[in-house]
Parts: C-alpha cells; sequence; structure tokens
C-alpha cells in the first residue's frame, strides 16, 4: 500500500491525464490514467482533469520585516527611503519572538498558497543580529514544509555601514544560504563597487550563492548591473549569482541597454523582478511622464537570460499590502512588463515556478517527476495561462507527500433574468481562449 495516490491529473505541458504515486514522500510513479492499475493508497486524490504542477517558488522576500507596515509609523512618501528609515526606527524593538511570530505566520499563507520554496533577505546591518538568528531558528522549524534559504542582506551597506563587512562575514559563519549586497545604496560608486567584491569574496570563501539588490533606484546611472555581471563572469560563479531588482533599467538608454543585455546573458546570472512593489515603490520622484522602474523583463528573456518574479514585501515599510500570492505576482507582472500574448502568459506562470527554482538552485529537489520529493500543488486549470488568467487558486498542497492546503474551487451561481439559476463556468471560457 502507497501513501498517497492522486488519479486524472494533467501535467504542465501534456493533455494526457496520469496518476501519480506517492511513498515515503517521494514520487514513485507517474503512469497515464487510460491504461493505469491503481495501487491501493492510504489516501486518494480525483484530480478531475486539473492541471499538477511544482509548487511555487517566491525568490524574494523580506520575513525579518513582514507585518511591520504602520510600526512605528506609516511610509508616508511611499518611497523607497522612507522605508529604510521607517526600518530603521523599527530595527532597535525586535526581538526573537516577534521575528519568529512574524515569519511563521507569513509562511504558512505562502504555504497555503502553494508556495514550498522561499528565499528571504534579511537585514544584517544590526550589531545584535537578533532577526539573523530568529530566522535560522525559523528555516529549522519549517523544513519539512517550507525549504527557506536566507540571504544575509546588508540593507544599510556593506562599506558604508559602520561594521558592514564585519556582520556580512558572521552571518555566513552563522550559516546564512546567500551573501547578498545593496551596491546602489553605498555612499559612493566606488563604494558600490567594492561593495560587490567583497560579497563575491566572501560567497567563495563560504561556498555560498550570491543575491544582491542591484540598482533599486529610477537613476539611468546606476549601472552596477555590469559590475556584479562582469564579476560573476570572471569568477565562474555564473547562475549562482542573482541581481534583485534591477529597476534602473527601466530608465537605461537604447544603446547602453544592448550592450547590458549580452553582458548579462554572457554572465549566466539570473535576474528577479519585482512588479507589484517596484510599481508601488519606482517614478516617486518623477512627474509626467512617470517611469514604471521595472527590470527589462521581456528583452533579458529574449536574451536567453534566465528572469523570475518576486513578491519583496509584504505588509512592511515598503509596501503595505500583500497576501503572499505567487498567482498575483505573475498576473501583475505580466501587464507591468507586457508580457501578455498566450505564450508570454503561461511564461509568467514560469516566472514563479520552474524559473524561480532555477533562482534558488533547487535542481532535483524540484520537479514532478520520479524520485523527486513530493511537493506540488493541483489547480483546477488547464495550463499555466489559465491559471493567471482567472486566477486560480491550488485545491491541494502536497509537501513531501503530505496533504497540508485544501480550498474548495470557487464557484458563483447567476440568476440572470430569462435564464435558470447557472453556475459561472469560466474554465470552460479559458479552455476556448488558449485553443
Ligand atoms: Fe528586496
Amino acid at each position: 500500500m502507497i501513501d498517497l495516490l492522486v488519479r486524472g491529473a494533467r501535467l504542465v505541458g501534456n493533455a494526457d491525464l496520469v496518476d501519480i504515486q506517492i511513498d515515503g514522500g517521494r514520487f514513485l510513479a507517474i503512469t497515464p490514467s487510460a491504461n493505469a492499475v491503481a495501487p491501493t493508497a492510504r489516501q486518494t486524490i480525483d484530480a478531475a482533469g486539473a492541471l499538477i504542477s511544482p509548487p511555487f517558488v517566491e525568490p524574494h522576500v523580506h520575513l525579518d520585516a513582514t507585518l511591520t507596515a504602520g510600526e512605528p509609523r506609516w511610509n508616508e512618501s511611499g518611497t523607497l527611503w522612507e522605508g529604510i528609515a521607517c526600518w530603521s526606527e523599527r530595527k532597535p524593538s525586535l526581538t526573537r519572538d516577534d521575528v519568529v511570530s512574524r515569519a511563521e505566520e507569513v509562511l504558512r499563507w505562502y504555504a497555503a498558497n502553494g508556495t514550498l520554496h522561499v528565499r528571504s533577505h534579511v537585514d544584517i546591518t544590526d550589531p545584535g543580529l537578533i532577526a539573523l538568528d530568529a530566522l535560522l531558528e525559523v528555516r529549522e522549524r519549517v523544513k519539512d514544509v517550507i525549504g527557506l534559504q536566507l540571504v544575509a542582506f546588508p540593507q544599510e551597506g556593506i562599506c558604508s555601514f559602520p561594521g558592514g563587512e564585519e556582520l556580512l562575514e558572521e552571518a555566513a559563519r552563522r550559516g546564512v544560504d546567500v551573501i547578498g549586497a545593496i551596491p546602489h545604496f553605498e555612499d559612493t560608486r566606488e563604494d558600490g563597487v567594492r561593495s560587490v567584491e567583497i560579497a563575491i569574496d566572501i560567497a567563495q570563501r563560504y561556498g555560498l550563492r550570491i543575491d544582491a539588490h542591484c540598482d533599486e533606484i529610477d537613476d539611468e546611472q546606476s549601472r552596477f548591473i555590469e559590475v556584479l555581471a562582469t564579476q560573476a563572469h570572471r569568477t565562474g560563479l555564473r547562475d549562482r549569482v542573482t541581481a534583485s531588482h534591477t529597476t534602473a533599467m527601466g530608465s537605461y538608454n537604447q544603446a547602453y541597454s544592448y550592450k547590458l543585455q549580452r553582458i548579462v546573458a554572457r554572465s549566466g546570472i539570473n535576474l528577479v523582478c519585482n512588479p507589484i512593489v517596484n510599481l508601488h515603490l519606482q517614478g516617486r520622484f518623477d512627474t509626467y511622464p512617470k517611469r514604471r522602474g521595472l527590470t527589462q523583463v521581456k528583452e533579458m528573456l529574449d536574451a536567453g537570460v534566465n528572469v523570475a518574479f518576486g513578491h519583496d514585501d509584504i505588509m512592511d515599510p515598503w509596501y503595505p499590502m500583500g497576501t503572499a500570492n505567487p498567482v498575483l505576482v505573475a498576473y501583475v507582472g505580466a501587464h507591468a512588463t507586457q508580457l501578455t500574448s498566450p505564450s508570454e502568459v503561461a511564461e509568467c506562470f514560469r516566472m514563479v515556478t520552474d524559473r524561480a527554482a532555477d533562482v534558488l538552485g533547487l535542481a532535483e529537489e524540484y520537479g514532478v517527476e520520479v524520485g523527486r520529493p513530493a511537493s506540488f500543488v493541483i489547480l483546477p486549470a488547464v495550463d499555466g495561462f489559465d491559471v493567471i488568467r482567472r486566477q486560480v487558486r491550488p485545491t491541494h498542497v502536497i509537501a513531501r507527500g503530505r496533504l497540508i492546503a485544501t480550498s474548495p474551487v470557487a464557484t458563483t451561481t447567476l440568476r440572470w433574468p430569462g435564464r435558470d439559476a447557472e453556475d459561472i463556468d469560466f474554465v470552460r471560457q479559458s479552455d476556448r481562449s488558449t485553443r
């Protein structure tokens, strides 16, 4: 007898229905439903033709700051800079219990939404490293459900914050997975370049990945992406390096953009665009025309660069809203970056699933394949386009073979004049639109 059997599911990119056997927390077999001899299982889920997908992956969030919006005051200007000021006022009151309870609450939201891998930045420009120690504890506490990667994030700088370099290395010693940087925030351009070199040196010495907040500013002169990508190329770190935000790209001229696409593609680095939060934060100093301030997602994808979408902030000093919903991130991302043809919307689904998994370097830990950990979602949809268009919630979330979340399919009964009461079926409509 096996642990779990899912009958009649549709794999992403394949119309044929399959039965999926799960045992011992891993995928045991995937067989066509048409000729399957079903084994007995302790638990059976009838997928009824729904989509089965690897779980959503969050490549960029700040769990140490989450759920602190309004503490001690609201960010009234809506700028990144006032957000940093509010956060530096909140930091002195951080405690271990405070960080653990807020981070775990949002991780439960993530799990309920079908996100089972999360990369969180944690601010280490705090001599006490309180949030870091708390999140290292959270990483251990949630590991049976969510794979949590922690980035040592020097929010107030490596060179520009007293002891910044030492704190970054201490975070590496304490066990972070990834080294961060924030070159555009450093006091001078030279400090910014030096901060990237320091981050890369520490990452190499401790065998860690790199994920830098890079050029998150509407300044067309902010060009640390070329520094980070070139360093990734020359050191051979390549896809172990990620540049997050890269919003200055929204202001680069076409000649420089062309040069940059070549440098970034050659480097093999990943990019993470955070469309919801950067649509909110960027352009705040503009009158009209007002810039969007986003990564050149379409152009970088065309150049062969791996790009993922992240949420970034959830109810914190930088962004007052958010429900940890990756489908909403992809939906907003599609519009904000004008990736709206059917194949481009499907690509947006990949940017919150397998492209984001590549950012985290999950490799064999991710995917609906025999032998891999049985973490997945069942989505009442026909394909990735359909998931994004209708903002579909997973009906089932399974973490390492264990059913951890269920949501009924939402239906609306319409009483239209002259017609019998009927359930509105948006799925049938989407079947037409994607054929
Ligand atoms: Fe961020």
